[in-house]
């Protein structure tokens, strides 16, 4: 696009939201670069001075030019139709700022009664929300990526609310460092709270914590203490610690060993032992070393005070998940908190005990609905969110693991992954090509923009807006929630959008409601 000589050229920025209008089309784009042009290479050797006013102005009506790069990434064809590109616009088409009607028609408009979209944010230096279409965002996991600082988690949060608001899907959230429940700390020079999805949803969410005092201390009582069995460990469990651990693939061995004797009591066989690991060595079969290296590793799940251990007391082992199913079943959004148990050693193992267990009774809840097929026995849709996402899904772990599995199977079984993560490099290269929409916002490192953009069609354009993006809450939407890629300043998580999610009771329900009493 050349510009022309009165437009404020300050003004056009990389990643703005233009319409360029051909004859049969409309075709939406994208700022990828901007660029400064002379129709002659002497007017660079000889330019005009500050004093030659005239000759400046006479340079700029047709010798000095800036020209954008623009990339289409939609048509809209008479019938207002969205449709990929696949021609280009005629010589000299003009170019115009997309209006708020191209908006709403290109992402869908929050007002529609199906509550399919939720305004997430406005283009660049526009006031028009785009939308996020939510029904399609539970199609497939998501991601959430950018450097620290940038806003992930009150993204998350504010995409978490609107499916709650919605009824999209059920959440369960791990939620590390307790900043999804109750409130978390706004950064900035007054140093405020802001409203947690359990303050905002009290009726639709509950928390489960690992560590009651600290939300006690925040103000807020768990609806559940979280605690597990010594048994609900399973070897699957501790094989995506081995990075964290740093344990060797014969120590995993060594605990296959131990789990085909002693079954679910495994480990609190092996964590019994301590003089006697070398008999115990023996007599399994396993080498002494795996086994002593096995034991030193996870002695320290001894010292976490909620596994508790199956002989103290009527504890019964598997009522957590049962209470949790519970929940989902209903409807209602499930927040672990961790309080001071922040160190990723229990998030990896509460996450993958909880999740694998959740997905095994998901695929009963599938197998029975295809058997039935009845509407009712249909299972709801389930997003699990997990933030350091890489530590879950790097190569290694993504291969074994339960979130791995999760993340392959495309929800096969009605189960997704929302994951936040600052270092997308370090997750294996399949899983994030499955990733169904992306929300990436500042990058710094080339591999982590290399890795968010893979299998993208558009990668080298959308690169050079990735490199452009302002430090905090400014994100590229990208994917199949999506109806084309988008630049947009998040929605601010404030008074206002608390209001926007407050339960507003509409006329039908009313009218629904006498018509119950009399
Ligand atoms: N949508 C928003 N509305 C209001 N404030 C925001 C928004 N997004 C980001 N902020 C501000 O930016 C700060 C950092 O955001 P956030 O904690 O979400 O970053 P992060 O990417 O999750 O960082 P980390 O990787 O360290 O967890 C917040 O404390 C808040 O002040
Ligand atoms: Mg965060």
């Amino acid at each position: 696009m050349r510009i022309t000589p009165n437009a404020h050229l300050e003004d056009l920025k990389t990643g703005k939201f233009l319409s360029i209008v051909g004859n049969n089309y409309k075709f939406f784009s994208l700022i990828t670069d901007l660029s400064l042009e002379v129709s002659h290479p002497d007017i660079l050797l000889f330019p005009p001075s500050q004093e030659e006013t005239l000759l400046t102005n006479a340079l700029k009506q047709k010798d000095m030019y800036a020209t954008a790069n623009l990339k289409p990434m939609l048509m809209l064809g008479k019938d207002n139709t969205p449709k990929p590109v696949k021609t280009i616009p005629p010589h000299f088409a003009s170019v115009y700022e997309a209006d708020n009607k191209d908006i709403a028609l290109i992402f869908g408009d929050e007002k529609e009664p199906t509550k399919k979209f939720f305004n997430i944010g406005c283009p660049l230096d526009m006031t028009t929300p785009v939308c996020l279409n939510l029904e399609k965002l539970t199609e497939r996991s998501n991601g959430i990526f950018g450097k620290t600082g940038t806003g992930k988690t009150f993204l998350t949060r504010l995409i978490l609310a609107g499916l709650i608001k919605n009824e999209k899907a059920v959440n369960v959230i791990f939620d590390m460092h307790s900043e999804y429940g109750l409130q978390a700390r706004k950064e900035g020079k007054d140093q405020s709270f802001v409203k947690g999805l359990k303050t905002l949803f009290p009726s639709k969410v509950v928390i489960f914590s690992l560590d009651p005092a600290s939300t006690r201390r925040r103000g807020g009582n768990p609806d559940v203490e979280l605690t597990l069995s010594y048994q609900s460990i399973h070897v699957e469990d501790i094989l995506s610690l081995q990075q964290e651990l740093n344990l060797h693939a014969t120590a995993f061995e060594a605990a296959h060993l131990v789990a085909a004797r002693y079954k679910k009591d495994w480990l609190q066989v092996l964590l019994a032992q301590g003089e006697t690991l070398k008999e115990f060595a023996q007599e399994i079969g396993a080498h002494p070393e795996s086994i002593a290296a096995l034991y030193r590793k996870l002695k320290r799940i001894e010292r976490l005070p909620f596994f508790k251990s199956h002989a103290g007391g009527a504890y019964k082992q598997s009522s957590v998940i049962e209470q949790m199913m519970e929940y989902i079943d209903k409807g209602i959004h499930i927040i672990i908190e961790f309080g001071n148990f922040t160190s990723s050693f229990v998030y990896l193992l509460i996450a993958n005990i909880i999740t694998r267990r959740i997905h095994a009774q998901y695929i009963q809840k599938t197998e029975k609905f295809l058997g039935s097929q009845q509407k009712q026995d249909e299972p709801k849709k389930l997003m699990i969110t997990i933030e350091e996402a890489h530590k879950f899904l790097n190569p290694q772990a993504a291969r074994q693991t339960i979130f791995g599995i999760i993340a392959r199977e495309m929800r096969k079984y009605y189960v997704s992954l929302l994951i936040v993560d600052q270092r997308p490099s370090g997750i294996d290269s399949e899983i994030i090509s499955q990733i169904g929409t992306k929300v990436v916002a500042q990058l710094n490192d080339d591999k982590d923009i290399q890795a968010v953009l893979t299998g993208i069609s558009n990668a080298t354009n959308l690169r050079s807006i990735l490199a452009t993006l302002d430090s905090k809450k400014q994100v590229l939407l990208l994917g199949h929630a999506m109806t084309m890629p988008v630049v947009i300043q998040t929605r601010e998580y404030d008074e206002k959008f608390y209001k926007a999610m407050g339960t507003q009771v509409t006329a039908k329900q009313i009218d629904e409601f006498i018509e119950e009493i009399f």
